[in-house]
């Protein structure tokens, strides 16, 4: 069983008290930070770039997790591999997807594959072999807020089949709507991964926010 990493998104933060952010979210018991890099092609929203993750890593103390939702993630990739643990990039952007994998791994980062809500699981299915995170998005990629789909956590049921059937050991992260009562059902779908922006932020009290997402199942 893997172990539950809870990972804040930045993209709540008070972008005006970055380091202060950092800070409180890793007080509160972050075991990663999640930032989450937008272009506004492959989503519609333009959030920060590697200047705002280099802040925040110069922050922080905990690893770094960056989850690209650009179109050209082969492109941008060295601008962020000294600032990042761990980089995921979508199975959807415009790249090479198993040449960008290899390239993160080679530049000593762990490498991490996300796909949106309406692309099948089918689609990562041949690369898991070359990862060591599937990053399943729970909402449609661009905004923080939004609610939790459901249906997602058949992609999470079916990704925890396929890794113990191959013997791998890649994480499962779940990304949007991550409260509560949907990282319990995410937990017990194989998910060990949990991305929370708005409910850990918009917690008036963070840490029991963050200590709710790891209850017991
Ligand atoms: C959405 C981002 C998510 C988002 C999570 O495109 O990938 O990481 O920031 O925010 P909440 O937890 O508020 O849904
Ligand atoms: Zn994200």
């Amino acid at each position: 069983m893997k172990s539950v990493l809870v990972a804040p998104s930045l993209l709540a933060s008070d972008f005006s008290r970055l380091a202060d952010e950092v800070r409180s979210a890793e007080a509160a018991g972050a075991d990663w930070l999640h930032l989450d890099v937008m272009d506004g092609h492959f989503v519609d929203n333009i959030s920060f770039g590697p200047a705002f993750v280099q802040a925040a890593h110069a922050a922080a103390t905990v690893p770094i997790d960056v989850h690209l939702m650009i179109s050209r993630p082969d492109h941008y990739l060295t601008r962020f591999t000294s600032i990042a643990a761990n980089i995921t990039v979508h199975v959807e952007a415009e790249h090479d997807v198993r040449k960008t994998l290899a390239a993160i791994r080679g530049a000593g980062c762990t490498a991490g594959l996300a796909l949106s809500p309406p692309t099948n699981i089918e689609a990562v299915h041949s690369y898991l072999t070359q990862i060591d995170l599937l990053l399943v998005m729970t909402v449609n990629p661009g905004y923080g807020g939004q609610s939790f789909i459901p249906e997602m956590l058949a992609k999470v049921e079916q990704l925890a089949t396929w890794r113990a059937e191959l013997g791998l050991d890649f994480h499962i992260e779940v990304d949007g709507g991550i409260n509560a009562s949907t990282s319990m059902v995410c937990r017990q779908a194989g998910a060990n991964v949990l991305v929370a922006g708005s409910s850990v932020f918009g917690s008036m009290d963070r840490a029991a926010a963050v200590a709710e997402l790891r209850k017991p199942i």
